[in-house]
């Protein structure tokens, strides 16, 4: 199964990818996450990167295509990927479906989470991020149980650069601008479903699931 997560900064695509790859048992490619990586490395892929993600804008699609192009070739996405973070605009969904093609395989469901504005304000002002495993936090809604460390490995907790003010605003723009109109994009292909984005995690888990299994018994 190859699946996207559609959703403002905030809405909940990387929580939700990492409780949809245990279920699913596929990996979660998210282009944030791959660009971070970048970034701390200091590649010269993330340094070019960095640039405009700090902005808030996103990274020129030459630099993201070719990455996921590569990494839905590898050997653990044979059964499937949950996109995360990829596509952002329409050149990237355009891309994307003729590299599938090309390997014979498609895209066969695309959810899309919904969140009202002031709660993604919430959502990204009190994030709080794992250095070392990429846990996710929330300062009032999941925090950690000792204040910095998390968790699961106990490392450190950082806030991240594009959650300040200023920046989260750039990036709520961006998202409206270039990659509010794939929804458009999906459903035209009767790909597209929404879900509720506000509840508890898990509750928006089943939402996503009992979504995924009705386009399934549609097809
Ligand atoms: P990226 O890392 O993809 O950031 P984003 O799309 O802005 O999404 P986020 O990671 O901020 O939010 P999310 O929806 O994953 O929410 P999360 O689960 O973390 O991209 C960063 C930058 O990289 C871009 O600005 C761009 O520059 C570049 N980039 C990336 N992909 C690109 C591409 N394809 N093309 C070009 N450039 C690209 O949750 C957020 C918070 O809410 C957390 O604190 C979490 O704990 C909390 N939360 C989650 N669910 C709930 C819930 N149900 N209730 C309460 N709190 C919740």
């Amino acid at each position: 199964m190859n699946l996207i997560l559609l959703g403002a900064p905030g809405a909940g695509k990387g929580t939700q990818g990492k409780n949809l790859l245990e279920r699913y048992r596929i990996p979660q490619i998210s282009t944030g996450d791959i660009l971070r990586s970048n970034v701390r490395s200091k590649t010269q892929l993330g340094l070019k990167a960095r640039e405009y993600m700090d902005k808030g804008v996103l990274v020129p699609d030459d630099v993201v295509v070719g990455m996921v192009s590569d990494r839905i070739k590898e050997e653990d996405c044979l059964n499937g990927f949950i996109l995360d973070g990829f596509p952002r605009n329409l050149k990237q969904a355009e891309v994307l479906e003729q590299t599938l093609k090309d390997m014979g395989k498609r895209i066969d469901r695309v959810i899309g989470i919904d969140v009202e504005r002031k709660e993604l304000v919430r959502r990204l002002s009190g994030r709080r991020v794992c250095r070392k495993c990429g846990a996710n936090y929330h300062v009032i809604f999941s925090p950690p149980m000792n204040i910095g460390a998390c968790d699961k490995c106990s490392s450190e907790i950082y806030q991240r650069d594009d959650d300040s003010e200023e920046t989260i605003e750039a990036r709520l723009k961006v998202y409206e601008q270039e990659t509010f109109p794939l929804i458009e994009y999906y459903a035209r292909k009767g790909l597209y479903a929404a879900v509720d984005g506000i509840g508890t995690v898990d509750q928006i888990t089943n939402f996503i699931v009992s979504a995924i299994e009705k386009g399934r018994s549609n097809t």
